[in-house]
């Protein structure tokens, strides 16, 4: 990285700034209420207390076994949380409610299409289908503890009872946003070795029944190309029943679980007694290279740290109605729709299509008609729902105590409307900084005791102790100044590793800062989360954006690198360079700028064929703004395409000093292209 400033040729530079805002205090009314309201939580959770501190939140569970040792340090920085213990994730989330709420509603599955009923799940339906399709899973499909299996699915009350059958046996699940292509599932069904992969025939989006299952034969055969056989595809229907897709089914292959699971009807399945530290699920994630890599979280750890963030952050209460619009197949819809809302024994909404379908009021029918009182989405969307319907949220009866923000910076603008339109002035709003890796959450305020600042996310949650080191390793401690915010600590929810690469686990999370590769203490090991930050005087954190080749799209991380290696499959590309440009609604957007092959025309056909190809391998969330297909990089003498110069044009903005480029003109000529259109 060399001595230049790491953030000025980054994502911080373009971030938004702004002023310190005011405080926004908490209501009595919600304190009255909340889980916790005593101040003396942060004194329990001083890093003096560490690590024995964080057995508060394993008492939330039921174990079959307590453990030994708080944490392991002995494979440092693979961290083992309350080593010795056993425990099982499907028991947690449902089992153990059964004595006094099987009556309870778990899920609300709410269709997109206004005029099918909405589904109500209770606990002991929940227990019944996860125990029938567990069986099935494990007699049927063959699966045992430790296997992996691929999930492809659109947001179904189907998807969390697949995720808590693995659960049930041990067998670790690996969900792909179900928006993400054919080739995407393929590299992650290959990554983990799954054999089984499990779909849906079809599902609503924008009002159209989109086939899913296609998706599932053109993963199976992009695998099969790179070494893995999926022998089982095991299809849920949208439609009970009925087949709801034209690809055919792949004789002794594909399986509609609505006709094998006949063959399981009140089957049981006692949960396996996991070991704590055994890996629960893999969630994919992008990084700097091209290779999305599988983030690798226990069961006994995590179960344990978003059980806790989701009652003490998120204030759920057995009683509430909790509506978190997030997708499960992120990181967001596995701690906060499924997992931490669950083991509280909450009513968890999940919601098949789009917020704004059929129009900008459709979010706030939904919350009238469950009487949700907890609601939990991305800047994105409330960008998006300001846009369209600024006025709509009051001309619904419903209430929120409670409003979570998470996925990027939200601007006070937009955070102000969302606290008096969307919260009609009675909700506490949480904005919660953190990441896949993380599992819950890393900074935001306790809800009851520190007040709101729009636009930070917070201090650090009781039990995380956040640092901000410059380039070299210093502590930066004057307010105000950017610099790179890592974690001291460990702490339960950290992932484990990456799945199968331990190596760029190390490199990417640790060895930026850390004191002592031998080490076995975890002093030495501050976890870079590769973001920017400042912090305020009072301890509050604001986050400026990511310092590696990461895109923030609509929330949802995409590398440059991913895109890049995507456009140059189509052969006429002979370099590649993405860039994040700001956008309206999603935050940010991907611009692509192409270099093509000597001799090569460029025309709109190939512009149109390149951003295509994106579309196919990644999905449509990576489509660049615009495919610019330039006369050549602007380049280094050495060779280095200057993404920051070509970051300053889609932006707008200043490019700076390029005389000491090796191809200073051409510049002009792209910023001429660029700025005309
Ligand atoms: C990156 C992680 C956390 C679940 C959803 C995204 C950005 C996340 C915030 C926030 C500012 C945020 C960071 C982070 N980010 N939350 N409240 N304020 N930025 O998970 O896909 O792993 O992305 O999202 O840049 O590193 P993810």
């Amino acid at each position: 990285m060399g001595d230049t400033n790491v953030l000025e040729t980054t994502e911080a530079q373009i971030a938004v700034h702004w002023q310190e805002e005011d405080y926004y205090y908490p209501s009595p009314k919600f304190i009255g209420q909340a889980n916790v309201t005593d101040p003396a939580i942060y004194e329990r959770f001083s890093l003096d207390k560490f690590p024995e501190c964080f057995t508060e939140y394993a008492e939330m569970l039921t174990w079959y076994k307590y453990w030994d040792t708080v944490l392991d340090t002995s494979d440092a920085p693979c961290w083992k949380w309350f080593k010795g213990g056993k425990i099982n994730a499907s028991y947690n989330c449902i089992d153990r409610h059964l004595k006094d709420n099987k009556n309870k509603t778990a899920i609300h599955f709410v269709p997109e299409l206004e005029e099918e009923r909405i589904d109500h799940i209770t606990y002991q339906e929940l227990y019944v289908r996860v125990n029938e399709f567990a069986a099935l899973l494990r007699d049927f499909a063959g699966l045992k503890r430790g296997d992996r299996v691929t999930i492809h699915m659109p947001m179904s009350a189907e998807l969390p009872i697949t995720m808590l059958a693995c659960a049930r046996l041990g067998v670790i699940h690996s969900v792909v946003f179900g928006g993400f292509s054919a080739s995407a599932c393929a590299d992650r069904i290959v990554d983990s070795k799954s054999r089984v992969l499990i779909s849906m025939d079809a599902y609503y989006r924008s009002g159209k029944l989109l086939n899913h299952k296609i998706n599932a034969d053109e993963a199976v055969a992009l695998a099969a190309k790179d070494g893995q056989v999926v022998d089982k595809v095991l299809v849920w229907q949208r439609y009970p029943g009925k087949s709801s897709t034209e690809t055919p089914m792949a004789d002794g292959r594909d399986y509609f679980v609505n006709d094998v699971v006949k063959k399981y009807y009140g089957a049981r399945v006692e949960p396996e007694q996991m070991l704590s530290e055994e890996p629960l699920f893999l969630m994919y994630t992008s990084g700097t290279t091209g290779k999305p890599k599988g983030a690798q979280h226990g069961t006994g750890g995590y179960l344990a740290y978003v059980t806790a963030m989701s009652k003490y952050i998120q204030d759920i209460h057995p009683t509430d109605v909790y509506w978190c619009m997030a997708d499960i197949g992120w990181i967001t819809g596995h701690s906060f729709i499924v997992y931490g809302p669950l083991a509280l024994c909450a009513s968890t909404v999940i919601y098949e299509g789009v917020p704004t379908y059929p129009d900008a009021g459709r979010s706030w029918r939904i919350a009238q008609a469950l009487d949700v009182n907890i609601f939990h989405t991305a800047p994105t969307a409330i960008r998006a729902l300001r846009k369209i319907g600024p006025n709509e949220p009051a001309k619904y009866n419903y209430h929120f105590k409670h409003m979570t923000t998470v996925g990027e910076p939200i601007e006070p603008e937009v955070w102000k409307w969302y606290e008096s339109a969307v919260g009609k002035g009675e909700a506490i709003i949480v904005d919660t900084w953190w990441q896949t890796e993380t599992g819950g959450f890393l900074c935001s305020t306790v809800p009851a005791i520190k007040p709101m600042k729009p636009g930070s996310a917070g201090p650090g949650v009781p039990g995380i102790h956040p640092i901000i080191y410059d380039e070299d390793g210093n502590e930066i401690t004057q307010p105000g100044i950017a610099g790179n915010i890592c974690i001291q600590n460990p702490w339960p929810g950290q992932m484990q590793t990456i799945w199968g690469d331990r190596d760029r686990f190390v490199k990417t999370y640790f060895a930026r800062y850390c004191k002592n590769p031998e080490s076995k203490d975890w002093r030495d090991w501050p976890y870079i989360a590769g973001d920017a930050a400042t912090r305020s005087a009072d301890g509050y954190y604001r986050i400026l954006g990511r310092i590696d080749d990461v895109i923030n799209v609509s929330g949802h991380r995409l590398g440059t690198k991913e895109i890049e290696s995507a456009a140059l499959v189509v052969q006429e590309v002979a370099e590649a360079a993405v860039v994040p440009v700001a956008h309206e609604i999603k935050g940010k957007e991907p611009d692509l700028y192409i270099a093509l092959k000597p001799g090569i025309q460029a025309t709109d056909e190939l512009a149109q064929k390149i951003s295509d190809a994106i579309c196919n391998q990644i999905g449509k969330i990576a489509k660049p703004r615009k495919v610019w297909i330039v006369p050549d990089m602007p380049k280094t003498r050495s060779g280095k395409i200057m993404r920051r110069v070509l970051g300053a044009i889609s932006n707008k903005g200043d490019v700076g000093n390029v005389m000491t480029l090796a191809n200073p003109e051409v510049v002009e000529t792209i910023k001429t292209l660029v700025q005309k259109s």
